[in-house]
């Protein structure tokens, strides 16, 4: 399947990038992790869109909407990647690639943020390595699209 529109999906809390927690989330914020997925992605001639939401319905909603519309999703779900079973559920059905991507590595971290419920379902996960890990997640979007 060809790779031409990336819909990057932010979950709750991750609209407070730049201020929340500096020393784990670092200073950059949710628009500049946008411009990183765009600047890797417009270059191959792929365009991106972006939500971000901090209810539960409206992320599960937004990956609804997504199919027919994007070939793959790179998605940082924040605290739901530990126990939302309804988006894991939404992710399940959705027909192109997924990527879940963390800016610090959750299993460095709180006991509760050990499990991740989405890994199951997505085609792979990149953790701990702040923005970048957006940029990688194109790079592995196109080699496995
Ligand atoms: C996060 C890690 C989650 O545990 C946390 O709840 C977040 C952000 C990350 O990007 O490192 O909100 O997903």
């Amino acid at each position: 399947m060809s790779l031409t529109s990336i819909l990057v999906i932010h979950g709750p809390n991750l609209n407070l990038l730049g201020s929340r927690e500096p020393e784990v989330y670092g200073t950059a914020t949710m628009a500049d992790h946008v411009a990183t997925v765009s600047n890797a992605a417009s270059s191959r001639g792929i365009t991106v869109a972006d939500v971000q939401a901090n209810s539960e319905g409206d992320l599960v909603n937004a990956i609804h909407a997504a199919k027919g519309a994007h070939d793959a999703i790179i998605i940082n779900a924040g605290a739901f990647t530990h126990y939302s079973w309804a988006i894991h559920d939404a992710l399940r059905s959705f027909p192109g690639k997924t990527i879940e991507v963390h800016l610090s590595n959750p299993g460095a971290r709180e006991e509760f943020r050990h499990v991740s419920v989405l890994s199951g379902v997505v085609d792979g996960t990149i953790s701990g390595f702040g923005g970048v890990g957006y940029a990688l997640a194109v790079e592995a979007l196109l080699k496995i699209s």
